[in-house]
């Protein structure tokens, strides 16, 4: 775990960190693919990253999950990112987001699974991690986001959330394993206690540990 003294500091190191990940990546391979987690705490990461000098056309963005909302609902994981990541510099990237068929939850998420192929094996995730342990949108205490961690298939999920909006799909631990680096970004004193008293299932975050890369953390 790296801490730092303000999240700005800790936002520009993740921020350069990412960067040269992707510089290397586009280098080797032409491209570079980036899964992003929601919420409030990575926006201002977003900010830094539209802001870098790359070849955006040559890197794709997935979701590490979704909320099963319209892509223009205030609560979309989408929407945010498309706001503020895919803007200056950064408009040129792909973005392929997790709801194709708000008008089925089911079939979404087939169709979710098969877009998704092209992104498994993502050079950088970033995760979050909710007060509770969660992380992604696998839930303690729910079963389909057990399964998350247990199973190898389906990659991508349908889950639920203890609170609104309850409808979620999210990427499995074996989808977000994969990737080369994994970052988890957390704030505040109290979720790095959960972090490091999760300890069993109980917290999806458990499941995470051996295989996160690197912990950014700021109290502030
Ligand atoms: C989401 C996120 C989720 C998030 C945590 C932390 O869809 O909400 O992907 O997993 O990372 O809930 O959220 P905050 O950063 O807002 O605390």
């Amino acid at each position: 775990m790296i801490e730092f003294q303000t999240k700005g500091r800790l936002e520009e190191s993740l921020c350069d960190h990412i960067a040269e990940i992707m510089h290397l990546a586009i280098k080797e391979k032409g491209f570079t693919k980036l899964l992003l987690s929601g919420g409030g705490t990575p926006k201002q990461l977003y900010k830094r990253l539209s802001a870098l000098k790359l070849d955006w056309s040559k890197v794709k963005i997935g979701l590490v999950d979704e909320r099963f909302v319209s892509i223009d609902s205030p609560f979309s994981n989408q929407k945010m990112i498309s706001e503020i990541l895919l803007q200056d510099s950064a408009k040129d990237a792909t973005l392929i987001g997790m709801v194709q068929n708000i008008e089925n939850y089911t079939e979404n998420l087939e169709t979710v699974n098969k877009l998704y192929e092209e992104l498994n094996e993502a050079d950088v995730v970033l995760l979050g991690m909710g007060a509770d342990g969660h992380t992604a949108s696998i839930f303690p205490g729910d079963q389909s986001s057990i399964q998350c961690t247990q199973d190898q298939l389906p990659l991508i999920r349908n889950t639920n959330a203890p609170s609104e909006p309850k409808r979620r799909i999210t990427l499995n631990k074996p989808f977000i394993s994969n990737a080369k680096h994994i970052f988890l970004m957390i704030t505040g004193d109290h979720k790095r206690q959960v972090f490091i008293q999760s300890d069993t299932e109980k917290y999806p975050i458990h499941s995470f540990k051996e295989d996160i890369s690197e912990v950014y953390f700021t109290t502030n």
